[in-house]
């Protein structure tokens, strides 16, 4: 029966028409792109530079805003920076009439069907997460607008001789890898003054604060020929607050500590207890500190300098204060404990010259008397015992007079170490400021 047939058929019917309605499905919605798409792409060669007259230059516009400073790394002289990179040029092959396609003034086409600059960093070290994207905005007449945030590690001569007042100079410069400046040519985007201070993008609650990125048009000679490049000047300046606070005020507060060491008479042993105690705490500062201060092979930051001098004058004064006991131990005692005491009573100089005399007096004289009570009564012995009494006390006068000038001696050395030790806090003093002072006015 004829309804058998048709209810046989129903299937094929239906989809031979799902199919013919999938054959018109590809851009119902917007066909006009499609169109222009079509029109743009088909007969386009990505190979060619886009320009009708071959001796006419391709200009690449070249815009960059610094986004972040990401790190500095002294030790291997490379700047991390986020960075928003934009590059605009005309391609005469891409362009059409609005009119003819639905009013259509701009789209986006891929970047790998469409022939592009080949603009690099000269100072790249590394690319770090910078994302591919694949997609161009191309308007009516044929302007090409690339953008594409960057995350670049650049080669850049760090200075940290002023930590942690320093400020870096580092120069992003782009170029053609190949092209002559006769084929690609680079211009500024924006104008030069407007880039110079535009510190909008900026992320301001970093470790560094954005300064200027001022810029730079060149032509480099080469063998290769002209090519043009362009150069924008990073200037960064680092925030010290944190480092005055955790390096700065601790090493002046130790400083000082051991400089007020020097009061302490330099014939006291527990001068060299305190020396030793601060020394400890210095290398135990200094070990902190090494991770924060920035370390580079050709310059050692200043204050790094003045932290080794100060530990050279505490090792030298503890050098002279060891040498010091240990020349009074062996003078004073054939085993026999000189008591240093310069923390009772009596602190001056002399106090510790007066106070053995007595002691060895009292101490080395009962065995002279013994041993010469033996025979008592004669005018000779008496007599010999009075000349060697005379002449014991004379070779102690002159040992009491040699250790007088030795005294003396180290006494001044102390006093110059002292007065030394000041000149370099001073200087310390003065330089920390006048690099703060610098650092502000810039
Ligand atoms: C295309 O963009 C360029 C640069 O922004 C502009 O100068 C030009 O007028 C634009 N063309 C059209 C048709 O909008
Ligand atoms: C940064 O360095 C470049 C040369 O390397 C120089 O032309 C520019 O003036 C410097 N900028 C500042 C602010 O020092
Ligand atoms: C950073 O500070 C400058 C002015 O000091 C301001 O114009 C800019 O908008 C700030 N940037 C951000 C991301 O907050």
């Amino acid at each position: 029966t004829p309804a058998g047939t048709m209810a046989f058929l129903w299937p094929f019917i239906l989809v031979a028409a799902s199919e013919t309605l999938a054959m018109d499905m590809p851009h119902p919605t917007n066909p006009a792109l499609y169109r222009l798409t079509k029109h743009l792409l088909q007969k386009y060669h990505k190979a060619v530079r886009p320009v009708h007259d071959w001796t006419e230059a391709t200009t690449v516009y070249l815009d960059v805003l610094v986004h972040a400073v990401l790190d500095v790394d002294a030790q291997n002289q490379k700047l991390k920076t986020s960075i928003w990179y934009h590059e605009v040029w005309d391609d005469e092959f891409l362009s059409w009439n609005p009119s003819m396609f639905d009013e259509i003034r701009e789209i986006s086409l891929p970047l790998s069907d469409i022939w592009a600059p080949d603009i690099i960093l000269k100072e790249l070290v590394d690319f770090e997460g910078s994302p591919n994207l694949p997609y161009v905005y191309v308007n009516s007449s044929g302007t090409i607008k690339n953008s594409k945030p960057i995350q670049v590690v650049s080669a850049c001569s760090l200075e940290t001789y002023a930590f942690p007042f320093d400020i870096q100079n580092c120069s992003l410069t782009f170029s053609s890898a190949l092209h002559t400046v006769h084929d690609v040519n680079l211009a500024f985007l924006r104008s030069r003054g407007d880039m110079k201070h535009d510190k909008k993008e900026f992320l301001n609650d970093s470790e560094w604060e954005l300064l200027s990125v001022s810029s730079s048009h060149n032509i480099l000679q080469s063998c290769a020929g002209e090519s043009a490049q362009i150069q924008f000047h990073v200037v960064i300046r680092r925030r010290p607050l944190v480092y005055v606070v955790s390096l700065l005020i601790p090493s002046i507060f130790l400083m000082l500590v051991d400089l007020g060491s020097f009061y302490l008479p330099p014939t006291c042993r527990a001068r060299i207890v305190f020396k030793t105690s601060v020394l400890v705490g210095y290398t135990v500062f200094r070990v902190n500190m090494s991770d924060e201060m920035p370390r580079n092979a050709l310059s050692t930051p200043l204050i790094g300098v003045f932290f080794a001098v100060c530990m050279a004058f505490l090792v030298i004064s503890l050098f002279k204060s060891i040498l010091l006991v240990s020349f009074l131990h062996d003078e004073w005692s054939a085993g026999q404990e000189w008591p240093l005491l310069c923390l009772q009573g009596d602190t001056d100089a002399d106090g510790p010259r007066t106070d053995p005399r007595a002691q060895l007096a009292g101490a080395t004289e009962p065995p002279f008397c013994q041993e010469h009570q033996v025979q008592p009564g004669t005018m000779k012995e008496v007599w010999f015992q009075l000349r060697s009494i005379s002449t014991y006390f004379q070779t102690w006068e002159q040992a009491e007079q040699q250790e007088v000038t030795w005294l003396a001696l180290l006494q001044r050395f102390d006093r110059l170490l002292f007065q030394a030790y000041a000149v370099v806090l001073g200087l310390y003093a003065v330089t920390l400021c006048s690099l703060w002072a610098l650092w502000a006015s810039s």
